[in-house]
């Protein structure tokens, strides 16, 4: 789909649909109005007679006699004004492009007009929300390719001065929304199609596109590097694993940047500790952090942002092999500390351990990890809270902020040292499991023996597939994290240079 910007008023200029929102229990004004009246008042005799509320997430369909301006019109509901929050524009734009695909409509237009809300802002939030509703992952279904899609979304607006502002604004969105889709392309491929090879040429891709540094570290680099957590993991699997780092230079060349790193289990079968088989494919998804640190490092490099970032992704499958780790088996992670596997399940912090160890040679401002860690913390926070850990209050403060701004969620779990007795081992430093209780949490302390910096983690176990599907979250990948991370950058190094 297009996003364009044109002078004129929505409701004159021709278009398949005509979008306007509306706060629950107002009543139509400024260009809506206009057509109402033209209409003999058909949009505001449904309001009143409750058939469309303007409740969150409602719609409703108008077809319109004059054959002038816009063939019909949609109303979005954004729930009550007082209530409102950019969130709740996200969804009445998802809504209203799920809609306008089912009805079979090719060119929406759109008022960019709300009090609540810059232009430039409404421009990237309601081109987010379409674009991300639209998402539909159906590259391996033969049926399904020729779909009627909406070619283009325009936004309107009479005032000049605005118009530069809509523009800003949509191609933020748009490129918040390419990277988010990025990502669940990804994390929705079967694990087959989506091996740790194929995630270093994604990765390529990315890095390509926007101007990163690449490298991808083989067995044997990792081996040099003393990574036996990472690499005990990989063993079990015959896809060789990939460990992939992306850096993006957007600051001074003299501030530390961030890092951030990504669980990239392509598989997750648990390995010897292997996973009751009901409901083992969703196992494809556990390399969710690692799709959404890529799509993010991709995105803060489109959108410019002026910080130093770096992004790392250990990827390898979890596999029974011949030559896979056994429980009681131990390994070495790269700062030498040992571990005895108990559950060969337990493997995402094997991964990240030696991943939280190479990302100290960054001497890195802060280090955020995300990963589908526990099975525990969906159990603890369920299916749209982000488990939160970490070792500076300012950090995690900071991740919670923008968390709610991207209605990525995160809720800071506790970190006293108590927890840590449960990963200690008896032959070894540590053990990678520490029994059931507080169980995303002691996985918390574990990761945080590898960590010598400002750290976070997030476990997104819970938030990492959606079921049902939203307003603009169809079922499937939700791609967490892509835009909590770019939020938390723009808190930190502000803006962006587009
Ligand atoms: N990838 C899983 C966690 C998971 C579970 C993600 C459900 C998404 C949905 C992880 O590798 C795992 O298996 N964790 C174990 C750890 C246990 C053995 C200590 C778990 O949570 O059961
Ligand atoms: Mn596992
Ligand atoms: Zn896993």
């Amino acid at each position: 789909m297009d996003i364009k910007i044109k002078r004129g008023s929505v409701s004159s200029e021709k278009s398949d649909a005509a979008v306007f929102t509306l706060f629950e229990g107002e009543r139509p004004d400024g260009a809506l109005a206009e057509i109402d009246d033209m209409q003999g008042g058909v949009i505001s005799r449904t309001i009143a007679s409750g058939e469309f509320t303007g409740k969150r997430d409602e719609t409703a369909l108008f077809h319109l006699v004059s054959k002038a301006g816009p063939a019909r019109v949609i109303l979005a509901g954004l729930g009550k004004r007082d209530k409102f929050t950019p969130d709740n524009l996200m969804r009445a734009a998802g809504a209203a492009a799920g809609l306008a695909r089912k009805s079979g409509f090719r060119e929406i237009s759109a008022d960019a007009s709300l009090p609540e809300i810059s232009s430039r802002d409404f421009a990237s939030i309601f081109s987010q929300g379409a674009l991300m509703a639209l998402y539909d992952f159906n590259k391996f279904k033969s049926a399904e390719k020729n779909k009627k899609e909406i070619k283009t979304l325009t936004f309107f607006t009479e005032d000049k001065a605005e118009e530069a502002a809509l523009k800003k604004g949509a191609a933020e969105g748009r490129i918040i929304a390419d990277s988010v889709n990025f990502a669940k392309d990804m994390i929705n491929a079967p694990a087959n199609e989506m091996t740790p090879s194929v995630m270093a040429s994604r990765a390529k891709a990315a890095a390509k596109d926007v101007g990163l540094k690449l490298k991808v570290l083989d067995e044997d680099d990792c081996h040099k590097l003393g990574m036996g957590a990472f690499l005990g993991v990989a063993k079990g699997s015959k896809q060789p694993p990939k460990f992939i780092v992306l850096e993006y230079s957007g600051g001074k060349k003299s501030e530390s940047p961030f890092v951030i790193i990504g669980k990239g289990i392509t598989f997750d079968s648990g390995g010897i500790s292997i996973k009751p088989s009901e409901g083992m494919e969703k196992m494809k998804y556990d390399m969710a952090g690692a799709g959404a640190v890529i799509a993010a490092i991709r995105c803060a490099a489109a959108l410019k942002l002026p910080v130093n970032l770096v992004a790392i992704a250990p990827c390898t499958e979890n596999m029974p092999g011949g030559a896979a780790l056994k429980p009681g088996d131990m390994v070495r992670a790269m700062n030498g500390k040992t571990i005895e596997i108990i559950s060969t399940d337990a493997e995402g912090r094997l991964v990240l351990a030696d991943a939280l160890c190479y990302a100290a040679r960054y001497r890195p401002r802060a280090v955020i990890d995300i990963a589908t860690l526990t099975g525990a913390c969906v159990i603890a926070l369920g299916d749209f809270a982000i488990g939160l850990m970490g070792n500076d209050k300012e950090l995690t403060g900071e991740i919670i902020k923008a968390g709610e701004s991207a209605n990525e969620r995160a809720w800071e779990l506790p970190m006293w040292d108590e927890y840590l007795d449960a990963m200690k081992g008896d032959v070894t430093d540590l053990r990678n499991v520490g029994g059931r209780k507080a169980a995303t949490v002691t996985a918390g302390k574990f990761l945080q023996e590898f960590v010598d910096y400002p750290w976070a983690h997030l476990d997104i176990a819970g938030t990492a597939w959606e079921e049902k599907g939203r307003p603009y979250c169809p079922k499937g990948a939700t791609a967490i994290g892509v835009r909590l991370i770019v939020e938390f950058l723009r808190g930190n190094g502000n803006g962006g240079g587009i």
